[in-house]
């Protein structure tokens, strides 16, 4: 069910008017629905049913701690990138058992920080990176525990910035290389081989990518097992899409009954790292119409939120539905340019986009934004990182403050006795 609806012209997130929120924090801002997000998660639990399982939400797509402790709270683990991300993680209450770790660049200093805190475990993605993890083991005292991530070769029909499971993508080890790998792990006392893992993309909207990519899979934990190595767990990465206009992805059960079928053999623990379809459709971003511009050509609405709050549509050229916090009457559609205050052409929230007449001041809910909108924002332009509630039904509460002019600057120093 979708958290965000008009209820006597007024757009809500569950039972909280957004214009209510507005008056309170300013706009603009993020705003969560903690109901949607466990709609979401149970969905997914729901597809594994009896089978043993752990959902690790992808932190990158949404790392505030409300979230993460909503998540954690429900049973999900966490699939981190950055020892950033394990410290939140940690500090949202997910226990570091539920907790594993992806990413083609570890430092050493992340890995100890890993290591001593006991996660799950590391998705491998070089020969390199794994001499480097056991090294650091080694000197711990202790055995890593590992997967090697797999690129298995299979086109997940996505954006191809997003598309990670392709022979020419940075990702995983090629099978071949894989197997090696394994070979050499076994030997090596600083290390535990736990897994196998895999991640072909995100925003992934049919099956059969996901499906294909599990069978390559259970083909190589079968090379695998031949070897003497008996794996705990296969970790099949996320990207499960969702709807942002008209798409119409498989829910989380119908694609977690898929590969728990394709998997009924198999006595491991299936690991999932969603991280958009879990938080993508909780989120909006609540903006407020500036100044109304028009020319011969086009007719602009200037909203306080830039590329640097929301970057995706900038990036990706990613489409986000944008909808009148207060519904219009018999509104009158033209073609318009939702733009903010940055100074690049690239910074737009929507172009060409048929939208209501709209005066200033009036508030646009920015839809679809709850996964890799805040954590890929920036403060280009020297712009405070805007505040995130987070709605509880009929009560919400800011779960990040809007930042300061005095945040902006909080590190930075003038050296003294050097002058230019
Ligand atoms: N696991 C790994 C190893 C990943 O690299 C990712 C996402 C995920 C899980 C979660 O994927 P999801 O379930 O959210 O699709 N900034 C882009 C998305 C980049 C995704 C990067 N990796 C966007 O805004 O569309």
């Amino acid at each position: 069910m979708d958290p965000f609806v008009y209820k006597k012209g007024v757009l809500y997130c569950e039972d909280v008017s957004l214009a209510k929120i507005a008056k309170k924090v300013g706009t603009p801002f993020y705003c969560y629905s903690s109901a949607h997000l466990k709609n979401r998660f149970n969905a997914y639990k729901t597809g594994f049913g009896p089978r043993k399982h752990l959902i690790c939400f992808a932190v990158k797509a949404n790392s505030n701690l409300a979230v993460l402790s909503c998540l954690g709270n429900l049973g999900a683990g966490a699939d981190i990138v950055s020892g950033g991300e394990l410290y939140r993680a940690l500090k949202a209450g997910i226990p570091a058992n539920r907790i594993v770790y992806s990413g083609v660049g570890k430092t050493k200093e992340e890995m100890a920080y890993a290591l001593k805190n006991s996660i799950a475990m590391f998705n491998i993605e070089s020969m390199e990176e794994l001499q480097q993890l056991s090294k650091v083991a080694k000197k711990l005292g202790q055995r890593a525990p590992i997967a090697f991530r797999v690129n298995p070769d299979v086109d997940p029909k996505t954006h191809p910035y997003i598309s990670t499971g392709l022979k020419k993508n940075k990702f995983g080890l090629s099978r071949e290389q894989a197997l090696e790998a394994y070979a050499l792990a076994l030997k090596d006392p600083h290390l535990s081989i736990k897994g196998i893992d895999c991640h072909i993309g995100s925003q992934i909207v049919e099956l059969d990518p996901f499906i294909d990519a599990f069978k390559r899979l259970k083909e190589l934990v079968v090379q695998i097992e031949k070897m003497g190595i008996s794996l705990s767990f296969i970790d099949i990465g996320g990207g499960l899409g969702i709807s942002y206009k008209d798409e119409n992805p498989p829910a989380p059960q119908t694609y977690i009954s898929a590969i728990t079928d394709e998997a009924k053999d198999l006595p491991q623990t299936i690991i999932v790292e969603p991280g958009r379809s879990i938080c993508g459709n909780a989120g909006v971003l609540v903006t407020k119409i500036l100044y109304v511009k028009e020319n011969d050509a086009k007719r602009f609405y200037i909203v306080d939120a830039g590329m640097n709050d929301l970057g995706r549509p900038s990036l990706y050229d990613a489409y986000h539905e944008i909808k009148p916090v207060q519904q219009t009457v018999a509104p009158s559609y033209k073609e318009t340019d939702v733009v903010g205050p940055i100074c690049e052409t690239g910074d737009f929230l929507a172009r060409s986009r048929p939208m209501p007449d709209l005066a200033s001041g009036s508030l646009l809910a920015v839809l679809s934004a709850g996964a890799y909108g805040f954590t890929m924002s920036s403060n280009y332009n020297s712009r405070p990182r805007v505040p995130e509630v987070m709605v509880y039904g009929n009560r919400f509460h800011v779960v990040r403050r809007r930042q300061t002019w005095q945040d902006l600057v909080a590190g930075e120093s003038i050296p003294k006795g050097e002058s230019c």
